[in-house]
């Protein structure tokens, strides 16, 4: 264990390291959250009570919060699988960035060398996950956090094609759950998605709420948590894979 937590802080190092030069909006946020957003630590804390044996990451970026979620699982049980999907810095564009109001991933076999080791089968894929995730094999999942492209059209497109594949009593964790203010300049898609979303499944917002300056105002951000139920999944008219 020293030697995975040594390992951990050292690719923070080297995270920041690197942001300095090639993102100054990135370098202040890794300094700003150098153990991770406040609202990232219920990931840790909805592992460690759920003890899920099948993770899946939808936007990888640099593998950090995977890490984590990666040593509290393994932290309990054997046997843990976890598949990442995200472009890689191989897929992504500024147009995708600035469209999908995402952050500038690492190259994935980087990000490979960062998940080894961690005691969980790892499977990085690489590409679009509005292709990759409905061609991907997996099992039932228990446990899913969805972070990658923040339009609209990709978020639904990503939990239409994970909800046919998730166990009974799955949970789901959706990433920027923002204000409006933050819809309104940046794009954000998630909000609208899990309004729709609550009325079919029991959803949790939780706390704490990340806040950052904008030249807008201040966008607010917390995760969405939603329990995965069958009967609902049949009611809101999802056939099981
Ligand atoms: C906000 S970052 C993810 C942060 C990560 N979950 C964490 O907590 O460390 C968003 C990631 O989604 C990826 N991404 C954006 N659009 C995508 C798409 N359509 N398909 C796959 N990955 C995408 C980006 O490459 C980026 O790495």
């Amino acid at each position: 264990m020293p030697a995975v937590s040594f390992s951990a802080r050292m690719t923070r190092l080297t995270t920041a390291i690197e942001l300095a030069f090639t993102s100054p909006r990135g370098f202040a946020r890794a300094v700003r959250f150098r153990n991770g957003p406040p609202r990232l630590a219920n990931l840790v804390r909805l592992i460690e009570a759920r003890k899920p044996a099948t993770i899946v990451e939808i936007g990888v970026w640099r593998g950090e919060t995977a890490q984590r979620m990666i040593l509290a699982a393994t932290k309990h049980r054997d046997g843990v699988r976890y598949w990442g999907f995200d472009l890689f810095s191989e897929g992504i564009t500024d147009e995708i960035m600035k469209h999908e109001v995402s952050l500038p991933p690492l190259d994935i076999s980087e990000v490979e060398r960062r998940l080894a080791g961690l005691g969980a089968s790892v499977t990085l894929i690489p590409g679009d996950s509005i292709e990759t995730l409905p061609a991907t094999q997996l099992p039932q999942i228990e446990f899913a956090f969805i972070d990658g492209g923040h339009s609209y059209t990709t978020v639904s497109a990503d939990w239409r094609n994970l909800s046919g594949r998730l166990a009974p009593g799955a949970i789901v964790v959706f990433d920027d759950y923002t204000n409006e203010a933050a819809v309104e300049h940046e794009g954000y898609g998630v909000p609208a998605l899990v309004d729709e979303l609550r009325k079919t499944y029991p959803v949790e917002l939780l706390e704490p709420v990340d806040t950052f300056p904008r030249p807008y105002g201040t966008l607010r951000t917390q995760l969405a948590l939603l329990t995965f139920s069958l009967e609902a999944a049949l009611a809101d008219g999802h056939s099981k894979r």
